[in-house]
């Protein structure tokens, strides 16, 4: 069974973009109706467009949580969402909104979680000369990147690996777990049907 997902963004959209193309080729079988960005300049909002997916900029520098949340809130329950993916979205989300959507909003993040939360993961990472590190996808609750995980995927950092070179190693396996944790939540809703 397909979900109907929204994907909240705040930059340039590669998962999105990967989840997206995964519905469209079939390999999932939910689909994506809406993308909402918090940053009007996210590059992926433009990705979005020319999938001709619904697009909505909520700013959350111009809106207060409240009503940023009520605006979304709003949007989600227009277009019969019942699952929401957080594909590098940057803002947190409040407990009273959280609490609205349980069990139905997932987030990747670059580590190996309880191991670097927050911000800049995989540069945590490097600075702790961590020997690997990796991917989550976790369901959100009230605990920033705390939520009950789902699936992770370890990568190896070698000496070499910079900043840079071990986000790019770790997003191609994000690309590839995020997948992996919506097929498993298609078949487990199929399940439940
Ligand atoms: C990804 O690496 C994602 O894990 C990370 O932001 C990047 C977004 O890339 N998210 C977080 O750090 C959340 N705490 P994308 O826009 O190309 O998908």
């Amino acid at each position: 069974m397909g979900f109907r997902i929204a994907i909240l963004i705040s930059g340039r959209g590669s998962n999105m973009k990967n989840i997206i193309e995964a519905c469209n080729k079939k390999k999932l079988c939910s689909s994506v109706n809406l993308v909402v960005s918090n940053k009007s300049n996210a590059y992926g909002l433009k990705v979005a467009s020319k999938y001709k997916i619904e697009t909505h900029i909520l700013d959350s520098k111009s809106l207060a949580t409240e009503s940023f949340e009520s605006l979304l809130d709003k949007i989600l329950k227009k277009n019969n969402i019942n699952l929401i993916c957080l594909a590098g979205f940057m803002k947190i989300l409040s407990k009273g909104f959280v609490k609205k959507w349980p069990k139905m909003i997932l987030n990747i993040h670059p580590s190996i979680l309880p191991y670097f939360k927050g911000l800049n993961a995989q540069k945590q990472a490097i600075e702790n000369n961590a020997k690997y590190s990796g991917c989550t996808v976790h369901f959100v609750n009230d605990v920033m990147d705390g939520g009950e995980i789902i699936d992770q995927k370890i990568v190896n950092i070698s000496t070499h690996d910079d900043e840079d070179s071990l986000s790019k190693k770790i997003l191609m396996e994000e690309h590839k777990l995020y997948i992996k944790v919506l097929k498993k939540l298609e078949k487990d809703y199929g399940k439940s049907k």
